[in-house]
């Protein structure tokens, strides 16, 4: 394959065409940004470390018999960056998924973070920038008309399967898996499968070998709190997960 046009240039990731239809690149930029974009950084080596951990998860999921648009790491030392993926439709909603509560549940309801909540919460989110990705109801997915009952049944299925798997990972690697974000797609012969990526950009994941609040985390978080050793702290899940699953 060689790679083609430019497709689709988001926060943290590009997606280019390639010659083969079957076939779409995407690269993982070092671009950090968060509070939908207000606050940004470069971040050396974070595009590399989420592409290879995202790679790992992708494989763990299949290993699972969950459907993913992931098919391989491009090859060569220069594309560290580079991932192989299945074409989709991109399903416009973030499904969010909390086994402990943090972030914005805890701005919302008067509920402690770390809280452990009694059985995963499923959140579903309108995936518009230019709107802050409101939080979806009932009545507003019927408004938009973008879900039918049956899709919809089908996408928070995949995403508690997804939940089951990543609990299953993370807590052999001794990381709490608090909450994670997915975005699912359609192929073009319409197999739901989970899509974008999964890392410490859209998962909160906590170090259960310390119970210091700051030294624990190991995601996102520390860069939106300005904890600095982000590109540290991801490089410490990717080892970890190297420990578990086999390099692709
Ligand atoms: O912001 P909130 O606390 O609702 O985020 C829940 C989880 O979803 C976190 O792991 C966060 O990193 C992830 N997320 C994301 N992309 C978004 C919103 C949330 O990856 N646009």
């Amino acid at each position: 394959y060689t790679i083609g046009p430019l497709l689709h240039e988001g926060k943290a990731k590009r997606v280019y065409r390639t010659d083969r239809p079957d076939l779409v690149a995407v690269e993982y930029k070092d671009d950090a940004t968060a509070f939908n974009a207000l606050k940004k950084a470069q971040l050396e080596g974070k595009g590399p470390l989420n592409c290879r951990i995202s790679a790992l998860v992708f494989e763990w999921l299949a290993s699972r018999d969950i459907p993913t648009h992931y098919l391989g790491l491009a090859e060569g030392e220069a594309s560290r960056r580079w991932m192989l993926v299945r074409p989709v439709e991109i399903i416009p909603i973030e499904v969010v998924i909390r086994n402990l509560a943090a972030g914005s549940l805890c701005q919302q309801l008067p509920v402690a973070s770390g809280t452990r909540l009694p059985s995963p919460l499923l959140d579903l989110y309108y995936k518009d920038d230019a709107l802050g990705d409101p939080l979806l109801t009932d009545a507003r997915l019927a408004l938009l008309g973008i879900l039918d009952t049956d899709l919809r049944d089908r996408l928070e299925q995949l995403a508690r399967q997804v939940n089951a798997a990543l609990l299953e990972l993370f807590g052999r690697i001794d990381l709490e898996l608090v909450d994670f974000k997915i975005e699912l797609g359609l192929t073009a012969d319409q197999q739901l499968v989970v899509a974008d990526e999964i890392s410490p950009d859209t998962c909160r994941l906590w170090d259960r070998a310390t119970d210091d609040l700051q030294d624990r985390i190991l995601d996102k978080d520390r860069f939106r709190q300005d904890l600095g050793g982000v590109v540290e702290a991801y490089g410490q899940v990717l080892k970890r997960i190297q420990g578990v699953c086999p390099e692709p």
